[in-house]
C-alpha cells in the first residue's frame, strides 16, 4: 500500500513509529528525519548488506527493548530497506515496517512486493525472504538530492518494467519524463499487478528478474563496484538479446530497449565476457542444473540459453562497441 507525502508531511510521520532505520546519506541530507529518539544510521553499501551489519541493527532493537508490537521506518534505498526489512522479518519472529523510499529505484521497485534480503559470500540476497511493508511513502521531493548516476539506476527498472508490460512504449520513451510522478506512480502499478497476481514469485512475477541473471553476476564481478541499476543495463541488453534471438521477444522491442539503455549507460564494464562471469552466473538462485534466465512466453517463465546462445549475446554486445 503506497501513499503520497510532503517532506513536510514525512518530517512528522517519524514519530509514529517505535524505532527509524535510516540511510547515513538521507541522515546528513535530511537530519529532521533522523531525529526519532532511538535511530540507526547506516552507511548503504552492498558489502553492508551482510549478515554482520544484520546481527548489529537486531542486538540494537534488543538494547531497545523493542517486543513484537514494535513498528519500525526505514528511510533509505533499496540496500537499507532491504536489509532493515530483513532484520524485521527475523526479529521476534517479525514485526511490522514501513518504508519512506529515498531513491527512485526504491520507490518503483525494492519497496514494491515484500522482497527483503541481504548478501553472503554465495551471491546476491541469498538470504532473504518475504516481510512486505505495510505502508509504503512515497516523497518526490527526495529524488532532488540523488546524483544523476541514481537516477539513471531508478530508470532502468522502469525500462524493464514498461519492457515486460507495455514494450511497445519504449519507442517514444523520454528519459526525463520517467522522473515525473506520473510515471514513479504508473511504475509502482506495473509491478504491483505482478506482485498481486504472484507474490511468491512462483510464476509470472519471475519476468520482473529479466536481467537480473546477468547483473547479479556483474555486482559480484565487480565487487559491488557496479551499481544494481547499470549491472542490470547491462543484463537487459544480454539476456534481451539471447530472448530476441530465441523469438521469445519482439525484435524491434529489443532495438527500443537497447537504445534507451545505451542513451543511459554508453560503455560496458571492462572484461564482460561470458567465461569471466560464468562462476558468477552460476550462483544465480534462479539455476536449476543449468544457468537460467527469466522469459516471456514461456511455460514457467525461465529460459536456459545454450554456450552458443551466451557466447553470441556476449559478442554481440562487444561489437556494438568496436571502434568504426
Ligand atoms: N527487494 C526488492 O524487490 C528489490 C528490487 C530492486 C532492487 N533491490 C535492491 O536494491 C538495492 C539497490 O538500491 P538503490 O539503488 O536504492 O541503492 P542504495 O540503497 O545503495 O542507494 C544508492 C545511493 O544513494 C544514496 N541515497 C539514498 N537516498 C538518497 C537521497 N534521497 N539523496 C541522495 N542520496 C541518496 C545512498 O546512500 C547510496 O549511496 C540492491 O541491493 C538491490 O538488490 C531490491
Ligand atoms: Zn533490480
Amino acid at each position: 500500500m503506497y501513499h503520497l507525502r510532503t517532506l513536510a508531511e514525512i518530517s512528522r510521520l517519524i514519530y509514529n513509529y517505535s524505532a527509524c532505520i535510516i540511510d547515513q546519506k538521507v541522515s546528513e541530507l535530511y537530519p529532521f528525519l533522523s531525529t526519532h529518539q532511538h535511530t540507526f544510521i547506516l552507511q548503504a553499501s552492498e558489502n553492508n548488506k551482510s549478515r554482520a551489519l544484520k546481527a548489529t541493527i537486531e542486538d540494537w532493537l534488543f538494547s531497545h527493548k523493542l517486543k513484537r508490537n514494535a513498528h519500525i521506518l526505514i528511510i533509505g534505498g533499496g540496500i537499507t530497506t532491504d536489509l532493515g526489512g530483513f532484520v524485521c522479518a527475523n526479529y521476534m519472529r517479525g514485526i511490522s515496517w514501513s518504508a519512506i523510499p529515498s531513491t527512485l529505484l526504491g520507490m518503483v521497485d525494492a519497496t514494491i512486493g515484500g522482497k527483503v534480503a541481504i548478501n553472503t559470500p554465495f551471491g546476491k540476497n541469498t538470504l532473504g525472504t518475504f516481510h512486505p511493508a505495510n505502508e509504503v511513502f512515497i516523497c518526490c521531493e527526495l529524488l532532488a538530492s540523488l546524483t544523476h548516476q541514481e537516477k539513471k539506476s531508478g530508470m532502468v527498472e522502469m525500462i524493464k518494467h514498461l519492457l515486460v508490460d507495455c514494450p511497445g512504449k519504449l519507442s517514444s520513451l523520454n528519459h526525463d519524463t520517467l522522473l515525473s510522478q506520473d510515471s514513479i506512480l504508473e511504475s509502482i502499478q506495473i509491478k504491483e499487478r505482478f506482485v498481486k497476481q504472484d507474490p511468491y514469485d512462483k510464476g509470472p512475477r519471475n519476468l520482473l528478474n529479466i536481467g537480473h541473471t546477468v547483473a547479479h553476476a556483474i555486482e559480484l564481478q565487480s565487487d559491488f563496484k557496479i551499481s544494481h541499476g547499470e549491472a542490470v543495463a547491462w543484463g537487459l541488453v544480454i539476456e534481451g538479446y539471447i530472448l530476441k534471438s530465441a523469438g521469445k521477444i519482439n525484435p524491434q522491442d529489443y532495438i527500443n530497449l537497447k537504445i534507451i539503455l545505451l542513451r543511459l549507460f554508453t560503455t560496458p564494464p571492462a572484461h564482460l565476457s561470458f567465461d569471466q562471469l560464468q562462476p558468477y552466473l552460476a550462483l544465480d538462485k534462479k539455476n536449476q542444473s543449468d544457468i537460467v534466465i527469466s522469459c516471456p512466453g514461456s511455460d514457467n517463465f525461465l529460459y536456459t540459453p545454450s554456450l552458443i546462445e551466451w557466447t553470441n549475446a556476449f559478442k554481440s554486445l562487444c561489437q556494438s562497441y568496436i571502434p568504426q
